[in-house]
């Protein structure tokens, strides 16, 4: 596997490759990024996985300093799953000055997560859009787990018409059914145990949804009374349109239940889409 520093050597690296896949990380590579590389090789011959930790999305208040790099493993991982590259920018490659150019999402990215992290999604378009223009891949692979950041991205690509596909992946849990994160190595062991809740109450709101219950209000209400009850900070769990990530019409059937807590000082998030009968 190769690994890649600077833009000037990897632009010299791609040129003429007919076809590329991208998947962009902050590393700390986990089973989830793995099966985005895997879904990736499926793609295109040639795959380009990014690690950059990209201080643009990060509030004041949260890790960056402490968001773990763990460069060498997240080698030996991604050469395991079949990856080709890795384009591993530093800071002053990615940004040898500050970035005033910036991707303004729309209103959509200050809900949700946006309302919890201000000008996340700005840093995240800004900085996809980035590493778009320096891979120039064919086809880039996101997670699902971060459904309003494929959202975003997807909504970014399709309006600035991009060259590139977006492929959506499957969020890859571990068996108690917690989805695989980075920051899941902030739980405490007694956290650790607890953290599975998250995903329980979403697949009860699911549940009750796909049995028909349309009053999401007070279903919403339930679940977040329910994670406090275990000791969560409940930021939201709600239910939203898969395609708007806004409130569903009234005949709306593709729907998403998204929810985001922290245990302690960590936060998670975990979604699942639902479909509403007819
Ligand atoms: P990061 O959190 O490292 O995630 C990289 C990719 O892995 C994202 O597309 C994310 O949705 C996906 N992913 C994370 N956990 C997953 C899981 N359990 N199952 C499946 N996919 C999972 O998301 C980012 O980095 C950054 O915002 C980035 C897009 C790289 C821009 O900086």
């Amino acid at each position: 596997m190769e690994v890649i520093g600077t833009l000037e050597a990897l632009r010299a690296r791609l040129r003429g490759e007919p076809a590329i896949a991208c998947v962009p990380t902050m590393g700390n590579i986990h089973q989830g990024h793995l099966s985005l590389v895997r879904i990736a090789c499926e793609h295109a011959p040639l795959v380009v996985t990014t690690i950059f930790v990209n201080r643009l999305q990060f509030g004041a208040n949260e890790d960056f300093d402490g968001y773990p790099r763990t460069f060498e493993d997240d080698c030996d991982s991604l050469e395991r799953a079949g990856n080709a590259i890795v384009f591993h920018p530093n800071e002053s490659q990615m940004y040898p000055e500050p970035q005033v150019f910036t991707v303004e999402p729309p209103a959509v990215a200050n809900k949700l997560e946006g309302r919890f992290r201000p000008g996340h999604f700005r840093g995240v378009a800004t900085v996809v859009l980035k590493l778009f223009n320096m891979v120039q891949p064919h086809y880039a692979v996101f997670g699902k787990k971060d459904y309003q950041q494929i959202s975003i991205v997807r909504h970014m690509v399709e309006q600035l018409a991009l060259p590139v596909r977006i492929i959506p992946a499957e969020t890859v849990r571990a068996d108690d059914g917690l989805a695989l994160s980075s920051r899941n190595r902030y739980l405490t062991a007694e956290q650790r145990s607890e953290a599975p809740r998250l995903n329980s109450v979403l697949r009860r709101v699911r549940e009750q949804v796909e049995a028909g219950d349309r009053n999401f209000e007070a279903i919403e209400f339930a679940a977040d009374a329910e994670l406090a009850r275990h000791g969560w900070h409940v930021d939201y769990v709600v239910v939203r349109s898969r395609r708007t990530l806004m409130q569903p019409g009234a005949r709306e059937r593709e729907l998403v239940v998204l929810g985001a807590a922290k245990l302690g000082n960590t936060r998670l998030i975990d979604n699942l889409e639902i479909l509403a009968p007819a």
